[in-house]
């Protein structure tokens, strides 16, 4: 009886043993099945139906993406469902799945938050999120205590740096997000971390020296932040590095001259984008294993290392936007070293101050260089003939540099070309119809160079060229009809030319056209109405030709057009109301040319700001804003004609009274409306190269027409320059008068040394001779619509009444007041003196932003005691006898009279 009661509760036991662990085991992967179905029911869309095998009639264990552990207990390990295109929340149920271990869901469309339960999977090893649509914050995966990789990039995640990190991790990946904060300093503690990937947060502060603690990192990539401070010295403890990326951030100082022998193992180094300045370290070429080597956009100086060429494994070198130089033959040892790197396939030292004739030894670069950018120099001689044995470059920059001679034949043997950057140089001849054999070449840019002659029809062989631009040499003849014929062509601009007879009716063929610009060339015949088949155009200019006939209806057929500009030809006939039509539209010169009849009143005709139909004797009607008479009025054929705007040129003086209360009001707002002045970057900034020919075009023969100003040393012109036909003002300097080449001098050292909100902005100085061989000085500026202080005021005061310019609130003169007190304040601090303040100096912008002008009495204050008052500049002064200084800001108010 005890032996059966024994046995009895022995299999009681038994049982109830077996069920219990059988429940229990079918309970967890039982919850595992639940939580996945929740994980899917949270999924909106399945594109590539990757949950259509989760269904009852397989089991978990073989639903797509899903792995189970072979021992006992069945539970759910991994979860993988990379690149199925899912859109829908990642369901907080995964947290559920207790055995997981891998979970990868990268490249999908989830958005939500991550679940914070993820954070308590304690076998979690691996969690990749990266590449989806994720918001909110990164939650605590403190207590995933085996947590190895976490990778979370390509998401929309904000909030902080993550502090409490598993203290395993091996791999931190949270790039391309909105994170922002520091690195903390606990990071120090993740010792097994071997790759850190932050780029393109919000993150600041100071590279943390605690890296210097991690003895396993490998990879450290923390660039596209805001992080300051100078280069961690500490960074160069991880002998261990292999990437290291720090590049587009506020990093300044010098790069630590032991860089190359502390770490020995870099292949990827970033430093672009930064501050820094100083030498390049040579030991940078003992860090021989290095084959990417971004320097560009710092401050660097001096000369490219001599050998470099120990690099040998060199594959990207970019050195571009830096301040290095050449200007003897030894500086450009560095060239013959480049020789060694037999890997090297791009290589950019533009935009520095190489100077001088580019040596044979290009030629003995890797044969696998496809891309060369040596633009934005001072580099001079003919086209470089080591370039001939480069036959796999796919992309060739020499623009902005002077180069002459012509442009060899042989360049149609660099049968890979895909670009060709070669404009604003000197280079002479013709366009050579070898390019013709490129049949890879997708842009030909030769603008702003003297090219003559003819265009060869052979371009028209060119079957991928997408962008065709010779604007501003001397080409003449007629536009091979070829040109647009070619299947790809989207831009063509052949403007300041001399380029002459029809405009082919073949342009109608180019249908995926976007931008044709013929300006300024002696096209004659009529605009043909074929270009109304050029569904693609946005921009469309012909202005300043000999184009007669009526404008083609046809052009109200572009539905896609935004600029059309036909200004100053000799266009007859009515406007076509089919302009009215195009909805797109939002500039539209008509003007200086022959046209009569009613203005149309729809589409753009309502906005008087974007249509131009001055120099037309014959136009009427129109919106009231055009000013035009009536059309029942005016008789067809009149000549007389009433321009909408007109415009003073010369305006008396300005009083000392008004002059005395701006500076009073100015210097009283100067203390107490101090606004943070915005400085622009000069970082890689070159000036635009522009000749005596550019601006005697860009003002039509520096005609009276164009003239704006005229001062005792200068007349200023307006104008519109360079291909994207900026507006300019032009301050062409008299040079017959004395003192005038001092002015000259003077404005360019102090233009030179500043660049503030509150300045009138330069684009470029001309420094030549004009066409008769005599010196001839220039500068360039932005051109400031609103026109000067002077002439506003006193259009109020005289009670002209003109809509857009006579009304300056008090609001406005208020701000005007505070943007000379901060340019002023600027000034100052970089010791300069305008000597010349007046409303006539102070000019306005769209915004009625206001920008302090004319820098030629302007001085550099050395020292108080350095300064001369009465010498011949002072008493240059135009337009008040001793002109009035002002009392610099700050405590010691030395008042300076000039
Ligand atoms: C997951 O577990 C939590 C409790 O930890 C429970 O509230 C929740 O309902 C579970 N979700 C699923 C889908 O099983
Ligand atoms: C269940 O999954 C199988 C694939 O494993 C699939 O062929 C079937 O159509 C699915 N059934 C349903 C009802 O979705
Ligand atoms: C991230 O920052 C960028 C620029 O600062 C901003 O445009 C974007 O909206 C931000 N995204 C999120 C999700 O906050
Ligand atoms: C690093 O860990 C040590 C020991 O666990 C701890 O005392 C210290 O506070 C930690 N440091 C940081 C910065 O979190
Ligand atoms: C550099 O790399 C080599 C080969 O990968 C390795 O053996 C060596 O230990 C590394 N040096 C340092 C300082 O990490
Ligand atoms: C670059 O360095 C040169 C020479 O050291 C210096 O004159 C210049 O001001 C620096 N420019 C910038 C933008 O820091
Ligand atoms: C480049 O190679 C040549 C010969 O192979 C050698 O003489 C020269 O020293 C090398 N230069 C550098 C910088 O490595
Ligand atoms: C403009 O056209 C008229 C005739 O239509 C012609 O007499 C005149 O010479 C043309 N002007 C120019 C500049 O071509
Ligand atoms: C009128 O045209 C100007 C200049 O193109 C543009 O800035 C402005 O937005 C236009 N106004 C309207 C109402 O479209």
């Amino acid at each position: 009886m005890e032996v059966a009661a024994i046995g009895k509760f022995i299999l009681v036991f038994i049982a109830f043993f077996c069920a219990s662990v059988g429940i229990g085991s079918s309970n967890g992967i039982e919850t595992d099945k639940m939580s996945l179905l929740e994980f899917k029911r949270a999924i909106t869309l399945d594109p590539q139906q990757a949950l259509i095998s989760w269904n009852d009639s397989n089991h978990l264990c073989h639903w797509q993406g899903v792995h189970c552990r072979t021992k006992n207990p069945l539970r759910v390990t991994s979860l993988d469902l990379a690149k199925q295109g899912l859109v829908g929340q990642i369901s907080p149920s995964l947290g559920n799945i207790t055995f997981l271990k891998y979970i990868i869901l990268v490249e999908n469309r989830f958005n939500g938050e991550i679940p914070s339960s993820l954070g308590h999977l304690h076998h979690l090893q691996a969690l990749y999120l990266s590449e989806n649509m994720l918001r909110g914050i990164i939650p605590s995966f403190a207590n995933c205590s085996i947590l190895k990789e976490l990778w979370l990039d390509r998401n929309n995640l904000v909030g902080q740096f993550p502090a409490d990190l598993p203290h395993r991790l091996q791999q931190l990946q949270i790039s391309y997000n909105n994170i922002t904060g520091f690195i903390p300093p606990s990071l120090a503690n993740i010792t097994t971390l071997n790759m850190l990937s932050c780029v393109t947060n919000i993150i600041q502060g100071n590279i943390p020296c605690e890296f210097a603690k991690l003895p396993n990192l490998r990879l450290l990539y923390v660039g596209g932040n805001k992080f300051t401070g100078g280069f961690q010295q500490a960074i160069l403890n991880l002998s261990t590095l292999v990437h290291l990326n720090v590049a587009i951030n506020n990093l300044i100082g010098d790069i630590p001259s032991s860089i190359g022998n502390s770490l020995p193992n870099l292949t990827v180094l970033q430093l672009g984008g930064n501050f820094f300045h100083g030498n390049i370290p040579s030991s940078l070429t003992n860090a021989s294993k290095i084959y990417y080597l971004d320097l560009s956009g710092n401050n660097f100086t001096g000369i490219v290392p001599r050998s470099i060429g120990k690099i040998a494994r060199l594959s990207q070198l970019n050195l571009e936007s830096n301040n290095l130089e050449v200007r003897n033959e030894q500086d450009w040892e560095f060239m013959n070293s480049l020789a060694n790197c037999t890997k090297l396939q791009g290589f950019s030292v533009a935009m520095n101050l190489l100077e001088g004739k580019v040596p044979n030894s290009l030629g003995n670069l890797s044969v696998k260089l496809q891309a060369l950018y040596l633009g934005g120099n001072q580099l001079s001689g003919g086209f470089p003939f080591g370039i001939a044995n480069l036959q796999n470059l796919i992309v060739l920059a020499l623009d902005n540099n002077q180069f002459n001679d012509v442009i060899p034949k042989w360049i149609g043997t660099l049968k890979n070309l895909q670009g060709a950057h070669l404009e604003n140089n000197i280079f002479t001849g013709f366009v050579p119809s070898s390019f013709s054999n490129l049949s890879q070449l997708e842009y030909i840019y030769l603008d702003s160079n003297q090219f003559n002659g003819y265009l060869s029809p052979n371009l028209g062989s060119l079957k991928m060229l997408d962008t065709l631009s010779i604007s501003n040499n001397n080409i003449q003849g007629m536009v091979p009809k070829e040109i647009f014929r070619i299947p790809t062509i989207m831009q063509i601009d052949l403007s300041f030319n001399n380029l002459d007879g029809k405009l082919p009716i073949e342009v109608g063929n180019a249908k995926q056209l976007i931008y044709l610009r013929l300006s300024s060339n002696k096209f004659s015949g009529d605009v043909p109405n074929t270009l109304g088949s050029c569904e693609s155009l946005e921009f469309l200019k012909l202005d300043w030709n000999f184009f007669n006939g009526s404008i083609p209806t046809s052009l109200g057929n572009i539905s896609s057009l935004k600029d059309l500009e036909l200004s100053h030809n000799n266009l007859t006939g009515s406007i076509p109301m089919s302009l009215g039509n195009l909805k797109l539209l939002q500039q539209l010169d008509l003007s200086f040319n022959r046209l009569i009849g009613g203005v149309p009143t729809e589409g753009i005709f309502k906005n008087a700001t974007a249509v131009r139909i001055d120099g037309n004797h014959g136009l009427c009607g129109g919106t009231p804003e055009l000013h035009l008479l009536a059309c029942s009025t005016m008789p067809l054929n009149s000549t007389k004609h009433k321009l909408p705007i007109v415009l003073k040129v010369m305006i008396p003086l300005a009083s000392l009274l008004s002059l005395a209360t701006v500076i009073s009001i100015m210097l009283i707002q100067r203390g107490q409306h101090k606004r943070k002045s915005t400085f622009l970057p000069s970082l890689g900034y070159i000036l635009p190269k522009v000749s005596y020919n550019g601006l005697a075009r860009a003002t039509d023969g520096f005609s009276a027409s164009k003239l704006v100003g005229k001062g005792r040393y200068s007349s200023v012109y307006q104008g519109e320059l360079f291909q994207d036909r900026k507006a300019v003002a032009i301050k062409v300097f008299s040079l017959g008068t004395r003192g005038a080449h001092k002015t000259f001098i003077a404005e360019c050292n102090a233009l030179r040394n500043v660049r503030h909100r509150n300045l009138v902005p330069i684009i470029t100085a001309c420094s030549s001779t004009d066409s008769m061989g005599n010196d001839f000085k220039a500068l360039v500026y932005e051109f400031m619509p609103r026109g000067d202080l002077h002439a506003l005021l006193h259009l109020k005061r005289d009670g002209e009444n003109n809509s857009t310019l006579s009304c300056i609130t008090l609001a406005q003169r208020l701000s005007i007041v505070v943007d000379v007190a901060d340019a002023l304040e600027y000034l100052h601090h970089n010791n300069i003196v305008h000597c010349d303040l007046k409303p006539s100096n102070i000019l306005l912008d769209d915004n009625m932003t206001a920008h302090v002008g004319d820098f030629g009495l302007a001085r550099f204050v050395v020292d108080s005691a350095a300064l001369h008052l009465g010498d011949s500049i002072s008493t240059s002064s135009v337009a008040i006898k001793g002109t009035i200084g002002y009392v610099a800001p700050g405590n010691a108010p030395n008042f300076i009279m000039c």
